[in-house]
């Protein structure tokens, strides 16, 4: 249950927008619930948490977010469990990442217990929203952004926290085709790859433009250094199969810690498969590809959930990988992981937030 140790003033909205919300057809991103939760940091205190009716906000345009970019944001999902219950998964996990990004972007901690009850309380209130469906969940978008309206280049003295929900479906429909990204960079080392950084995303959008004009659904992102070693998958991690054991990238300043990464490599873990967090070679995937040792490959990530990889381009070139649709480890996975999120399996690891 949600703790009252968190003032929230709820203002709730007049009629309810659900019933206008074609289910059947959930586009990821384009439907919010009836409310949204917002709270002030001024004076070096967070205050002033409300939860309102969604709806447009007041701003300054001098505010600093607008100009150099101070702003994160957290991805995470509640689900109705089979016994009808509501969870939110791992949110203690995006509070300390959403931690982890506001220091590196010089803005104010958010206690953690502070983060979970905020979107505990707006969940709780729009859970009618909440699918009840398989590969449905509603997602759930914290953020946080600089609002003093000030021209000058330092941190700024007020943040607001925000958080909205969308209910929504699966995010890929189908295999990816994917291109191993050897011009552009998503991070690089000392910078904030790690941060969920709205300039993250930015500087992604124009190499994920070209790829997909070269008719990729996706980049695999490699270091900047080289682009010989494979970091991301777009806005996912990334996992490969290999001789039996899970390899994927090990984390570093400019790879995102992803919560659903940490859960399948300890789900892999607790069924005895062998797991390496290592560097891993751009040339080693594509050999393997090539010579079979690379059996599977997918993103891994709260929006992606785990989606397969059926082709990888570089330097125009094509490898493609054994039919996902008989991936074994995959599946699996997926399996195990939906079992846990929607309630069906005991949930040994206490992943599952109830709310
Ligand atoms: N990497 C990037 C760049 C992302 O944007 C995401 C999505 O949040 C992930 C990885 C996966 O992280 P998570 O599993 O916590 O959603
Ligand atoms: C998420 O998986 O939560 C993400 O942040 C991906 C998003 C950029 C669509």
């Amino acid at each position: 249950m949600v703790s009252d140790t968190l003032d929230i003033q709820i203002s709730k909205a007049e009629t309810s927008r659900l019933p206008q919300i074609d289910y059947s057809n959930l586009v990821f991103g384009q439907n919010f619930s009836d409310h949204m939760l917002v709270a002030d940091y001024a004076d070096g205190q967070w205050q002033n948490f409300q939860i309102l009716p969604y709806g447009e906000i007041k701003m300054s345009p001098a505010m600093s977010v607008l100009h150099y970019g101070q702003t994160f944001f957290e991805g995470l999902k509640a689900y109705k469990l089979a016994d009808g219950r509501v969870s939110i998964f791992r949110p203690n996990k995006n509070a300390e990442r959403f931690n982890k990004s506001a220091e590196r972007l010089c803005m104010p901690q958010l206690p953690e217990d502070l983060f979970v009850q905020s979107i505990a309380a707006l969940v709780e209130l729009d859970q009618q929203w909440i699918p009840d469906k398989e590969n449905h969940s509603l997602y759930i978008r914290p953020f946080m952004f600089a609002t003093e309206a000030a021209l000058g280049v330092h941190p700024s003295a007020t943040y607001k926290f925000c958080v909205l929900t969308c209910p929504v479906g699966p995010y890929f429909s189908k295999y990816l085709k994917v291109k191993v990204e050897t011009e552009y960079a998503r991070a690089c080392d000392g910078g904030f790859g790690f941060a969920k950084a709205a300039g993250n995303y930015a500087g992604s959008m124009l190499p994920a433009k070209k790829a997909a004009e070269e008719g990729f659904d996706q980049i695999i992102w490699t270091d900047a250094r080289e682009h010989a070693f494979v970091e991301e998958l777009g806005a996912a991690n990334i996992v490969f199969v290999m001789d039996g054991k899970i390899v994927t990238p090990s984390t570093r300043d400019t790879i995102l810690k992803g919560v659903t990464r940490d859960s399948i490599l300890e789900i892999a873990k607790s069924w005895n498969v062998p797991v390496e967090e290592r560097r891993v070679a751009v040339a080693e995937i594509l050999d393997g590809i090539k010579n079979g040792k690379v059996t599977e490959a997918f993103g891994v990530g709260t929006a992606a959930t785990i989606t397969s990889i059926a082709e990888i381009g570089f330097k125009g070139e094509v490898y493609t990988l054994p039919d996902p649709a008989k991936g074994e480890f995959a599946a699996k996975l997926r399996r195990t992981l939906d079992d846990i999120k929607y309630g069906r399996t005991e949930d040994i690891n206490n992943w599952n937030y109830i709310v």
